[in-house]
């Protein structure tokens, strides 16, 4: 278990954000627990630096950070089906994709890094993809998430060498959650067999078990839901 005393928890409203939040309340009973979405109860205008930036204030009010857990990420939407042929590329899918799967995220760890505890280990963890890593990539597709999530990672990578020297104990992490069944997969997975599906509260289960395991040298790295570490 980690010690937690005051928690975010950003995209709460989504599959993997809602088990977060279900499952750290129950976990972490005495905890402040700070669940931001644009529609739930601390509401959060992703569009918005001041907004992101009230968001980190109002976390952070009764103490330091020790847990954040950005759940934020699109791979599809009314208008957006990932791409199969670079045929398919467009301006406005690239723009949609970078802008929830990369900038909003950055933006959050740039408003919410500050706050985390520098006593005690805490935990900066963004919602990334193993189809975000380059040397994984065996199928191709998905280019503008595939993409999207590869900047976020080299994004986490630069956030944990300058925050090494800012707060030594802070470990930041990108995280694959496995083929998790939410509104986000629920398009693509026909071809999945039953076993692989995780529910959003296994998954989560198990990247909480990842994160209580991780030291701050691993800062940096992403790891998925079975704790193995997924390469660039
Ligand atoms: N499900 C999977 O199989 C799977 C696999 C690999 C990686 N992931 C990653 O896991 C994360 C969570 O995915 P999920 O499966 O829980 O998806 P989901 O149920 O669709 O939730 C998506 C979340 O993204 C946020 N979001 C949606 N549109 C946004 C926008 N325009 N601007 C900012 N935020 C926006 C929502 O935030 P609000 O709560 O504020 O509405 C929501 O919480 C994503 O990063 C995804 O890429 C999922």
């Amino acid at each position: 278990m980690l010690t937690l005393k005051n928690i975010a928890v950003i995209g709460s409203s989504g599959g993997i954000g809602q088990a977060f939040v279900n499952i750290l309340s129950r976990q972490y009973s005495n905890a402040n627990l700070y669940p931001f979405s644009r529609t739930g109860e601390y509401q959060i205008n992703y569009a918005s630096e001041d907004s992101i930036a009230e968001a980190a204030n109002i976390a952070s009010n009764k103490g330091p950070l020790d847990l954040v857990i950005v759940a934020n990420g699109m791979l599809h939407s009314k208008e957006i089906m990932p791409e199969k042929s670079i045929k398919e590329l467009s301006r406005y899918k690239f723009q949609q994709l970078f802008e929830v799967n990369t900038i909003v995220p950055s933006l959050i760890a740039k408003h919410f890094l500050p706050h985390l505890n520098r006593d005690y280990p805490s935990i900066f963890a963004a919602l990334s993809a193993r189809v975000g890593s380059i040397s994984d990539n065996e199928l191709g597709g998905w280019y503008a998430y595939r993409a999207s999530k590869a900047a976020l990672n080299m994004i986490i990578k630069n956030a944990a060498i300058e925050m090494s020297r800012r707060n030594q104990k802070a470990i930041i992490v990108g995280l694959h959650p496995g083929t998790v069944d939410t509104d986000l997969s629920r398009p693509f997975h026909k071809n999945i067999p039953v076993e692989q599906l995780l529910t959003p509260h296994q998954s989560v289960t198990r990247l909480l078990e990842v994160l209580a395991s991780l030291t701050a040298d691993q800062s940096g790295k992403c790891f998925a839901w079975d704790g193995k570490e997924i390469l660039s």
